[in-house]
């Protein structure tokens, strides 16, 4: 049986765009891959077995559903441009909300996938997706759309999508540029980055089951004035992760688990 949602535009063929062409390649029709650039389009398209374009008056009027996974800058403008009367289109976006796609048609909505995607990043089974759709039968279909991508469905609203988001930032974004920063550190020692990794994976087992807050460690918490100076004195050279290291000290010892200084 078809799927309501079964011919597929796909908008951006970036690194989202091409996990999700992969996963919903299985079920569903890919008509055809948009990207800004012909050289994009065509590699994603080639992947697919489908049309591309470069050229947004040229997306096929006829698809069930129109996924927009461009960078957010370009969402707003890739949108303003497109005439699909009362089809079904969403973003990618954690950050954006669904009322930009308003315009377009009042089927609209927002499938963020909340994973991390890089260059040839495939889609994990259980990947949550929060959804947030103008209407209760959108809803449904996207959620039956991210059940069939072996995906975890979360249905929130624009404001709780928005404040997931933001813990994501901190969760992902931010964690990730402190193991680069702590890569920096130990590559000028040319030691390997991997001997932080059972520290790191420690971590992890711990927060699955504790509040992160109440399993804090390090000089920041216990107070360890004298470690601090000498950290800092060690980061003195290089201003830009002093002021990171300060801030996040300061941070931590503003909880109400840290000891007072
Ligand atoms: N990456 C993640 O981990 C992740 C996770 C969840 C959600 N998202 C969301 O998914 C969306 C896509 O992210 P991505 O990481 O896949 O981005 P990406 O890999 O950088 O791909 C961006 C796509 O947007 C196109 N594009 C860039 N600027 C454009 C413009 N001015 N006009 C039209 N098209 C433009 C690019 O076209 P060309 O390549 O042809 O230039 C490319 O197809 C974003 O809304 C992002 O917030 C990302």
């Amino acid at each position: 049986m078809k799927h309501k949602l079964d011919k597929i535009v796909l908008l951006g063929a970036g690194n989202v765009a091409t996990a999700l062409a992969k996963a919903l390649a299985k079920k569903h029709n890919i008509v055809q891959v948009y990207s800004r650039s012909n050289s994009s389009a065509n590699k994603l398209a080639k992947i697919i077995k489908c049309s591309f374009t470069n050229k947004l008056s040229e997306i096929t009027p006829d698809a069930d559903l129109y996924i927009i996974a461009v960078t957010d800058d370009a969402v707003e403008k890739v949108a303003s441009r497109l005439k699909l009367k009362n089809k079904k289109v969403i973003h990618t976006s954690g950050s954006i909300d669904k009322a930009v796609l308003k315009k377009i048609s009042p089927n609209y909505g927002v499938v963020w996938p909340l994973q991390t995607f890089s260059k040839g990043s495939i889609l994990k089974r259980k990947t949550p997706f929060v959804i947030d759709a103008s209407t209760k039968q959108l809803a449904s279909h996207l959620n039956e759309l991210v059940e069939e991508m072996n995906g975890k469905p979360i249905h929130l609203n624009s404001e709780k999508k928005a404040k997931l988001h933001l813990a994501a930032v901190f969760a992902n974004n931010f964690t990730n540029h402190l193991y680069g920063v702590a890569y920096d550190i130990l590559k000028n020692e040319k030691i390997a980055f991997d001997v932080l990794l059972p520290l790191i994976n420690e971590t992890i087992e711990k927060i699955k089951e504790q509040d992160p807050r109440k399993i804090q460690t390090g000089p920041a918490i216990r107070g360890d004035k004298k470690t601090i100076k000498n950290q800092e004195a060690i980061l003195s050279a290089n201003p830009q992760y002093l002021e990171l290291y300060k801030l996040l000290t300061k941070s931590i010892q503003l909880t109400t688990h840290a000891k007072k200084l």
